[in-house]
């Protein structure tokens, strides 16, 4: 299935706010653009390997970045560096959240650490749904990573 048609969403706006100290980049990493070829509705979800077209795309429900909007999902592809990652700014440092379970990475340079549609989710394993890497009762996945 990683041999997706890629999406049709040439650039996408990531979500931005007067607060958010992250340096935003231009565009998702690798690993969210894998997840936006089915998700963003674009590419049909049976459009793979040699079959370059399909029939069948993403429900309404489960659609992500639709026209390549993500500014009213949580912020992806920006550097959790150890700078942001501080008490200052309520959050845990990147080496916390890793060690807790939720994987950073290496996008934008080998000693970087972004987060992506996967450091929250992992799609191998439906134990938590929906395919999420901790329960979020309590919202104990958010508060891996923000301490307030
Ligand atoms: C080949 C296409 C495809 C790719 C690539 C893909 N998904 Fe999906 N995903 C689906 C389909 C189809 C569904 C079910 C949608 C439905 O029932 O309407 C789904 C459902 C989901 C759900 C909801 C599960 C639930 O229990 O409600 C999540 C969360 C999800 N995907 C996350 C991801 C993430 C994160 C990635 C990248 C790591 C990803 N998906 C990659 C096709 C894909
Ligand atoms: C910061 C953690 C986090 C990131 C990053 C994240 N998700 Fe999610 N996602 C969640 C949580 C938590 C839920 C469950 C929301 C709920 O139950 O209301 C969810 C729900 C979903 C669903 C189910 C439908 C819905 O909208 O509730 C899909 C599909 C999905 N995510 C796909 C993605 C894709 C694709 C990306 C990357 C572009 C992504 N997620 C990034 C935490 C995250
Ligand atoms: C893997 C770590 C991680 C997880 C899990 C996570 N976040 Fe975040 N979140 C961040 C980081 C880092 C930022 C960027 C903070 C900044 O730049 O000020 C952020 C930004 C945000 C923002 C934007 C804040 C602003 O100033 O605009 C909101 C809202 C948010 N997160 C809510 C949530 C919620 C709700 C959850 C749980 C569903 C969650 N986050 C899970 C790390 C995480």
């Amino acid at each position: 299935m990683w041999n997706h048609a890629p999406s049709a969403n040439t650039t996408f706006t990531l979500y931005h706010s007067g607060s958010l100290k992250a340096t935003m980049p231009t565009a998702p990493g690798a690993q969210s653009l894998l997840c936006l070829s089915c998700h963003d509705g674009s590419a049909a979800i049976d459009a793979y390997g040699a079959q370059a077209t399909g029939a069948n795309y993403i429900s309404t429900t489960n659609r992500v970045g639709y026209g390549g909007d993500l500014t009213k999902d949580h912020p992806i592809g920006f550097d959790y560096t150890s700078t942001l990652g501080s008490a200052a700014n309520h959050l845990n440092s990147p080496t916390t959240v890793v060690a807790a379970g939720l994987p950073l990475y290496a996008n934008l340079g080998a000693s970087s650490h972004t987060l992506e549609c996967s450091t929250c989710h992992t799609v191998h394993d439906p134990t938590i749904t929906p395919f999420l890497r901790m329960n979020n009762a309590g919202s104990a996945l958010c508060r891996a990573c923000h301490t307030y």
